[in-house]
C-alpha cells in the first residue's frame, strides 16, 4: 500500500503561493496528491491522473511547462464540439484585404447590458497571426455584467492575460481561484478551463491572447538580479475544486473559432495538482520602475513586465509593458516618450489616470494602435507642455497605461475598423515648423 503524506503548499492566508514559474504541489483534500510518482496505478480516491503540457515534451528544461492534475473525471470524457453561436465579436480577425498603415484609437466599450457574461462580452480588436502558427498575439476588450455559472471557457489557441480596467474578476480555474482587480493582471495558461464571476456585478478590461511562447520575465542584463517585476510577487492559487453534477457547457476557442459541448458535471474538478504550468496574478503596483537619473528618456523596454520571445533573439512576439507612477528627474531632457517610428507594433491601453504623452482622447478602457513604422509620439499639447516645463523633479501619479508590443503588425477587426475615432491623426496636426538660422 502506498502511503499518502499530506502536502501543504506554502500558501498565504488568501490561498496563493508566491513565485513565478515554480514547481508547486497543492491539494484541496489531504492525501489527494500522489507521492513520488505522477501516474500511480490507482490514484488516491479514484481520481484520474492527467498531464497538461504547455510546451512540447522535449522543450529545454528551462522552457518546459507542465502540470499533473488529479481530477474526478478525465477531460477526455466529453461529446463532440459544435460551432458556438454566441460571442459575436470574439473573432479570429480577418486576414484578407489591405492593411492600411494608419494610426488608430478607440473609445472604451460601453458597460455591458444585462445578461452578458465574460465570454459573450469579449470584443476582438486586433489580431496579427493565425493561432495555428503558434505565434502572434490578439488584443481583446471585454465588458461583462453576468457571472459565468454552469459554463467554462477553454482556449486552445493561447494563454490569456487579463488586464481589468473596471470591476474585479474572480477566475475559477481548474487549478484554483484567482481574484484580480483593476491594477492587477492575471494569466490563464493555454487550455486551462475557467469560469469568471464578477464580484462587483460589472467588469470591463482587456485581454492579451498570446499564441506564441508563454510569457516569462525578461532578462535583466546589467540591471542585475533584482528589479522590474520580481518573481516572488506573482501569486499562484492553491488547488480548489467544485463537485457539481449538473449540465455544464464548455466553450472552446480552437483555431480562431468558438466551439461548444456540454458535460454532465463541472470540469473544475481538479482536487490536487503539481507542476509549473499554472495560472497566476500580479499586482502592477509592485513593479520596480527603473528610469534615468541623469538625462534622456530610456527606451520603454525598461518598463517590460513580461515577454514572449519570438525565434529571433531580442525581438518579442509580445511584450507586456506598463507605464506606472514614477518620478521624472531627467535634466535638460524632453521627458515624455519621444517621437519615434518602430519596427515593433504597439497596441496601448489605459487602466486609470492619464498617459503622459496624450493630453486627451485616450480614456481608461480605450485603446490605440501604432503599427510598424507609424510615426507617433506626444500630441501637440503634451509636446508643448513638456517643452516649456520647468524641469524640477516631478512625480507622475495616479496613472497606469500599458502596451502589448509585437513584432507582427496588428490588423484591426471589422468591428475595430468601424468603431475607431475618426480624428486621431489630428492630435499630431499643427506642430510649428522648426526655425533655421537665416
Ligand atoms: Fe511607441
Amino acid at each position: 500500500m502506498t502511503a499518502h503524506r499530506p502536502i501543504t503548499a506554502a500558501a498565504d492566508a488568501a490561498g496563493y503561493i508566491p513565485g513565478f514559474g515554480n514547481h508547486v504541489a497543492t491539494e484541496a483534500v489531504p492525501g489527494a496528491l500522489p507521492v513520488g510518482r505522477n501516474s500511480p496505478q490507482r490514484p488516491p480516491f479514484g481520481l484520474y491522473a492527467e498531464q497538461l503540457s504547455g510546451t512540447a515534451f522535449t522543450a529545454p528544461r528551462h522552457e518546459n511547462r507542465r502540470s499533473w492534475l488529479y481530477r474526478m473525471r478525465p477531460t477526455a470524457e466529453h461529446p463532440a464540439f459544435k460551432p458556438y453561436a454566441g460571442a459575436p465579436r470574439f473573432t479570429a480577425g480577418d486576414r484578407e484585404g489591405p492593411l492600411a498603415p494608419n494610426r488608430l484609437r478607440w473609445d472604451p466599450l460601453p458597460h455591458a447590458e444585462a445578461g452578458v457574461d465574460l465570454i459573450d462580452g469579449i470584443t476582438t480588436m486586433l489580431t496579427n497571426r493565425p493561432p495555428a502558427e503558434l505565434t502572434g498575439v490578439a488584443v481583446h476588450v471585454y465588458a461583462a455584467s453576468k457571472d459565468m455559472d454552469a459554463r467554462v471557457f477553454q482556449n486552445a489557441d493561447g494563454e490569456m492575460l487579463f488586464v481589468p480596467e473596471a470591476g474585479r474578476l474572480e477566475l475559477l480555474t481548474e487549478l484554483g481561484r484567482i481574484e484580480v482587480a483593476p491594477g492587477q493582471v492575471a494569466l490563464v495558461p493555454r487550455g486551462v478551463r475557467f469560469r469568471a464571476v464578477l464580484p462587483d456585478g460589472q467588469a470591463r478590461g482587456y485581454i492579451a491572447e498570446n499564441h506564441g511562447a508563454s510569457f516569462r520575465l525578461p532578462d535583466l542584463g546589467p540591471i542585475g538580479a533584482n528589479g522590474l517585476a520580481n518573481p516572488r510577487d506573482f501569486e499562484t492559487p492553491v488547488a480548489w475544486f467544485e463537485d457539481r453534477d449538473e449540465a455544464f457547457e464548455v466553450v472552446q476557442k480552437f483555431d480562431g473559432r468558438l466551439w461548444t459541448t456540454t458535460l454532465d458535471h463541472s470540469p473544475l474538478d481538479v482536487v490536487a495538482w503539481h507542476g509549473n504550468l499554472a495560472p497566476w496574478r500580479y499586482d502592477l503596483s509592485r513593479f520596480n520602475t527603473i528610469n534615468t537619473v541623469s538625462f534622456d528618456h530610456p527606451d520603454p523596454s525598461i518598463f517590460t513586465v513580461l515577454t514572449s520571445p519570438s525565434e529571433t533573439p531580442g525581438r518579442a512576439n509580445a511584450d507586456f509593458v506598463i507605464f506606472p507612477p514614477r518620478w521624472m528627474v531627467a535634466e535638460g531632457t524632453f521627458r515624455p516618450p519621444w517621437f519615434h517610428r518602430n519596427v515593433m507594433s504597439e497596441a496601448m491601453g489605459l487602466i486609470h489616470g492619464a498617459y503622459d504623452a496624450k493630453a486627451e482622447g485616450f480614456q481608461p478602457g480605450g485603446l490605440s494602435l501604432h503599427n510598424l513604422m507609424a510615426g507617433h509620439g506626444p500630441d501637440l499639447a503634451s509636446w508643448r507642455g513638456a517643452s516649456e516645463a520647468e524641469l524640477k523633479p516631478h512625480k507622475i501619479e495616479g496613472t497606469m497605461a500599458f502596451m502589448v508590443e509585437s513584432c507582427w503588425p496588428y490588423r484591426p477587426t471589422a468591428y475595430a475598423q468601424t468603431h475607431c475615432q475618426l480624428d486621431y491623426d489630428e492630435v499630431w496636426a499643427d506642430f510649428p515648423k522648426a526655425r533655421l538660422p537665416e
